[in-house]
């Protein structure tokens, strides 16, 4: 595998700047959840490391479930906007206070295909929260009720964001230089993703 300092162009935000801010996030979600029954939904892959870092800054009872869904394919998501449901809800979510946790938004394309198939399953409330919003790049309206930062329409990596499905582990956001990243030769990954 290459090492990521090869393509790494900018350190986007750093590894005390998400801590700090995910804390921050936590105390307000804790603060507006107060005798709730707090559900935190994560949508996998990418959202993994952001959940298991925000709920320990929730200080609120909850519980988590997990969930992933693709696309019908790239051309049928940005006419459609569809995704399918991949891995489905472990839980029922009837009446309770849903906050979806997502790593980044960006065409919008992913939480609002979610929202309206969540809705349908009549929780008390539904939220977003999304540690990333890539705003320049939306193609369909979302609320997005809790955000860690707006970043600019650049090609970010690292803690849940993948470069064909390496990389989720680094602690920081990165941004790519694709004159220097090499795609490994073999495996399961995809083309450089669409939402990186
Ligand atoms: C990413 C991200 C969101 C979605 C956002 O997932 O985690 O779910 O894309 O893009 P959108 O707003 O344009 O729909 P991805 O499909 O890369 O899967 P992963 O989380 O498993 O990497």
């Amino acid at each position: 595998m290459q090492d990521y300092r090869e393509f790494l162009k900018d350190v986007l935000i750093t590894e005390p700047e998400l801590q700090a801010r995910i804390a921050e996030m936590g105390a307000q979600i804790s603060r507006d959840y107060q005798s709730s029954t707090l559900h935190l939904i994560c949508i996998l892959r990418g959202g993994v490391l952001f959940l298991a870092d925000l709920m320990r800054q929730i200080s609120v009872p909850h519980t988590i479930d997990f969930m992933a869904v693709s696309s019908y394919g790239a051309g049928a998501r940005h006419s459609s906007g569809q995704v399918r449901i991949t891995l489905d809800l472990k839980e029922n979510i009837q009446d309770r206070d849903v906050l979806l946790v997502e790593d980044i938004v960006d065409s919008g394309f992913t939480i609002s295909s979610v929202l309206k198939m969540l809705e349908t399953r009549r929780p008390a409330s539904l939220k977003v929260c999304t540690l990333l919003d890539k705003a320049e790049r939306r193609e369909v309206p979302v609320p997005i009720d809790y955000c860690g930062f707006v970043i600019p329409d650049k090609f970010v990596f690292g803690y849940g964001l993948d470069m064909d499905e390496y990389y989720r582990n680094l602690h920081f956001i990165g941004t790519v230089d694709p004159t220097r990243y090499q795609p490994p030769e073999t495996g399961n990954e995809r083309q450089t993703g669409e939402s990186g």
